[in-house]
C-alpha cells in the first residue's frame, strides 16, 4: 500500500529514538521501512546515534567518534523509562540482523556531514552485503559528496538526496550526483516536483511527517514513502 510508512529513528514517537526497542516496535506496527542515524565510534564501529554527541540521548557526554564500542556500549538511552531499561546505542549489524529476515526497507543516513568519518561509507556498504540487504537498502546523507562517493562505490544500492529547502529541479540533481530518491522536508514537496520525480525515475520519500494533515497532502502528491516518528498511526489511516 502506498505511500510506504518509514519509521524515522525507529518509531520514535513512543520509544527512546535510535533504539533497538524503536525498531522493534516500528516492525511490530507495520511499518514498510525504517530510518535510522549512524556515526562511527573511535574504533570504527558503525553505531546508530543521531547527534555527533552522546549527551541529548543518552547518559553519556562528549563525541561519539572519540569513544570506542566498548564504551559506547555501555551507555543508557532509556532515560529513566523502566519500560526501556537496558536500551542503549545499537551497532548497524544488530539492526540490520532484525530486519534481514523481514520485508522491511532500511534507510540508512549517514551523519558525516559535520564530523567527515574517514572509511564511513566502505563500513556501510560493507555491512550491507553482509548481511545480504542490498536490493532493500537506501543511503541518504545531507553530504552530497559522500552520496556521489557511495554511488560509485555500490551502484547496487539506492542512494537519496537529502535536503532541507527549495532545491532547484530536485530529480535532475538526484541524477546529477548519481542517486536514484529524493529525501526532502516535507515542506519543500509540491505535486510538480513528485510529478516531476516520478517521470524521471526518482523516488519522493518526505521527512518528517507526523500529523495527519501533512500525511494526507504528503499521500496526495504521490509521495513513495512518508518518514514518519507515528508509523502505527499511519498505517491506522490507511487501512480505515
Ligand atoms: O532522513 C530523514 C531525516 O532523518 C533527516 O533529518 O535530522 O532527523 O536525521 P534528521
Ligand atoms: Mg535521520
Amino acid at each position: 500500500m502506498y505511500p510506504l510508512i518509514y519509521a524515522h529513528r525507529g518509531a520514535s514517537g513512543h520509544a527512546p529514538e535510535n533504539t533497538m526497542a524503536a525498531f522493534r516496535l516500528a516492525v511490530q506496527e507495520g511499518a514498510g521501512g525504517i530510518e535510522l542515524d549512524v556515526q562511527l565510534s573511535a574504533d570504527k564501529q558503525v553505531v546508530v546515534i543521531h547527534d555527533e554527541t552522546l549527551d541529548r540521548t543518552t547518559d553519556g557526554t562528549g563525541a561519539v567518534g572519540s569513544r570506542t564500542w566498548e564504551e559506547l556500549c555501555r551507555l543508557d538511552a532509556s532515560f529513566g523509562q523502566e519500560v526501556y531499561r537496558g536500551e542503549g546505542i545499537p551497532l548497524l549489524s544488530q539492526v540490520l540482523e532484525l530486519l534481514a529476515p523481514t520485508q522491511l526497507e532500511l534507510n540508512i543516513e549517514l551523519k558525516n556531514g559535520i564530523v567527515p568519518y574517514d572509511g564511513m561509507e566502505e563500513a556501510v556498504v560493507r555491512l550491507v552485503r553482509q548481511y545480504g540487504m542490498e536490493k532493500r537498502i537506501v543511503l541518504s546523507s545531507f553530504n552530497h559528496y559522500s552520496i556521489a562517493r557511495l554511488a560509485g562505490m555500490a551502484p547496487d544500492m539506492e542512494t537519496a538526496v537529502l535536503y532541507s529547502e527549495g532545491l532547484y529541479r530536485p530529480w535532475e540533481y538526484a541524477a546529477f550526483v548519481g542517486a536514484r530518491s529524493l529525501h526532502p522536508h516535507y515542506l519543500a514537496v509540491t505535486p510538480e516536483i513528485v510529478m516531476n520525480a516520478r517521470m524521471a525515475g526518482v523516488k519522493v520519500r518526505p521527512w518528517t511527517v507526523n500529523s495527519d494533515d501533512d500525511y494526507r497532502r504528503m499521500a496526495a502528491a504521490g509521495v513513495d514513502a512518508v518518514i514518519t516518528n507515528y508509523p502505527g498511526r499511519f498505517k491506522a489511516m490507511q487501512k480505515a
